[in-house]
């Protein structure tokens, strides 16, 4: 059983995200759109994923990530829509026939093939905002055909925003989302500045549309036990706590990184204290260029807050005199820097309002002189 998968995740392998999950399932009864918003790396896919298990009810998941234009997204909702109907009809055969019934009047070409069902819309039809339109019209009769409720997860729609040149798109989305009973959505999303762009002002069309659930880091209230019992399973016998402690010490409780390193702990025949420091120690060496690739894309004065950030636990008073000593840097450079290392999920504010490094590979490559 593998406690600590580095992909989306599902139940054994999924700790807590209780509240969010009774949250997610009644928005998902009472068909009200969704969004799902946090850094990186935290857990959005595999929390609507477990959602949506949850609820047995169909799904089409539409992968934003990649996207770069607009006929792109128009394809990724294509694809999306070809995997729903071979679940819903239970195979590809079946589902060719339907689709081939339901989007009569439109040039598409669809086949079987060993990956299920594919559809493609024909070059030179309408505008990709229109035809998008028209999937999800279709779609909306086949839960109404079925009378059944079927879920729309668009993951990563950031990207929506960031491909298009006009808002086409996400209007013909809110047109289908507010007029839709049978149809569910769910957008996740982890640029924070641009979904605060999109579904808080008011001149965008996702104003006001969705719920919104902001999800952490797993409390250690959860992980304590979660990690526990993964360590009974493994070794026949819990861990020592400084251990657990240490673990969470260096990766901060990031989901991903607690399951990178917890995934290479369990590898081995037994697990203290040291060999956390020593594979985590380990890991960022590995990784030290590829961090080192990732910085090289800021400016100077970036690069140069984050590592004294890095250095410095927690910082209250950024433009303060003490850090513009600790930084040698001017208040107003810092000013300039925090707001553009913000706005890209590199830095963050806590609870207290302190600023810190988001990522811990990150934090510890740049803080560690060592490595
Ligand atoms: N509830 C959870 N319990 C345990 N591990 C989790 C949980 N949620 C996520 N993870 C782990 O965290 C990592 C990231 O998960 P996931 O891909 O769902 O996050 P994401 O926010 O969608 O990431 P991305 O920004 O890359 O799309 C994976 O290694 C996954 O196994
Ligand atoms: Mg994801």
């Amino acid at each position: 059983m593998d406690y600590f998968p580095l992909a989306v995740t599902q139940a054994p392998a999924f700790c807590n995200r209780k509240i969010e999950l009774k949250r997610l399932a009644s928005n998902i009864q009472q068909s009200r759109p969704t969004l799902i918003v946090s850094p990186r790396r935290y857990g959005k896919t595999s929390l609507v994923m477990n959602g949506i298990a949850k609820s047995k009810i169909h799904y089409a998941k539409f992968d934003l990530l990649s996207v770069t234009d607009e006929e792109d997204i128009k394809n990724v909702i294509l694809h999306g829509t070809g995997k729903l109907l071979v679940d819903i009809e239970k195979g590809a055969k079946k589902a060719l026939h339907v689709a081939t019934e339901l989007f009569a009047g439109l040039n598409i070409k669809m086949a079987v093939d060993k990956f299920g069902l594919s559809i493609e819309i024909g070059k030179g039809g309408s505008k990709p905002a229109y035809e998008i339109l028209n999937i999800l019209e279709r779609i909306e009769n086949i839960s109404k055909k079925y009378d059944k409720k079927i879920i729309l997860f668009f993951d990563e729609f950031q990207r929506v925003t960031q491909v298009t040149e006009d808002s086409a798109i996400e209007s013909v989305i809110r047109q289908i989302a507010q007029m839709s009973k049978n149809l569910m959505f769910i957008f996740t999303g982890s640029n924070r500045h641009l979904l605060h762009k999109l579904f808080d002002d008011r001149d965008q069309p996702f104003y006001k549309l969705c719920d919104r659930i902001t999800i952490d880091r797993i409390g250690i209230e959860e992980y304590f036990p979660y990690i526990q019992h993964a360590a009974q399973l493994r070794w026949g016998r819990h861990l020592e706590e400084m251990t657990i402690n240490a673990i969470f010490d260096v990766t901060k409780r990031h989901p991903y990184y607690l399951n990178v390193l917890c995934s290479r702990l369990w590898d081995d025949d037994s697990c203290n204290l040291a060999d956390v420091n020593k594979l985590w120690n380990r890991y960022l060496l590995e990784e030290k260029s590829q961090v080192g690739a990732e910085l090289d894309l800021l400016s100077n004065n970036q690069r140069k807050l984050l590592g004294a950030l890095a250095r410095n636990e927690g910082i209250s008073e950024p433009r303060g005199r003490e850090f513009q000593a600790l930084s040698r840097m001017s208040g107003a450079s810092i000013s300039q820097a925090i707001s553009a290392l913000e706005k890209r999920d590199y830095i963050y504010r806590d609870t207290d309002e302190c600023y810190r490094v988001l990522d811990p590979l990150i934090k510890a490559v740049l803080a560690n002189i060592n490595l």
